[in-house]
């Protein structure tokens, strides 16, 4: 269980923001629109979607999107993140590997990671969950 606990307020508005998000997306190569909001440890919520472009790889995810409005707007840390995208019964879209890494660098243990798609909330997860044994500033600082 995460020891930090979204209001019914905060999750009706990071699910808003981040559907909102996912129609701005631009993925004309996977067809795939992805939307996310993060919740800072203000309380403000940034939004971000996917963004390709024709050399596949150096597409933006919309996690990586949010976190950079986060940082841009002074936000430090995330205390949690709602994904939209397509799939569900099994397949419920969370973070890429790259994705969990960024959310590493913001995130505490207890992160929360709030799946979706279009129609309805979907399971959560903490980062720990997503990123266990993992690698961070920590391990870095003092070197
Ligand atoms: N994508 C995201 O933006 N976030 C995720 O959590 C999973 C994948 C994007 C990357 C690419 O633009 C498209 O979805 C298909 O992989």
């Amino acid at each position: 269980m995460p020891s930090f606990d979204l209001t019914q307020t905060q999750q009706d508005a990071l699910l808003a923001t981040a559907r909102q998000a996912q129609r701005q997306a631009y993925a004309p190569y996977s067809n795939y629109p992805v939307g996310a909001a993060v919740l800072d440890a203000q309380g403000h919520i940034h939004a971000g979607c996917n963004v390709e472009n024709a050399a596949y790889p150096e597409g933006l995810c919309a996690e990586a999107a949010a976190l950079s409005a986060m940082v841009l707007a002074g936000g430090r840390q995330a205390r949690a993140v709602l994904v939209v995208g397509s799939g569900g019964n099994g397949s419920w879209i969370t973070p890429c590997g790259g994705c969990r890494q960024k959310l590493r660098e913001f995130g505490a243990p207890d992160l929360i990671i709030q799946s979706a798609n279009e129609l309805t909330l979907g399971p959560r997860h903490t980062l720990a969950q997503l990123l266990p044994e993992s690698f961070g500033p920590g391990h870095i600082k003092g070197n």
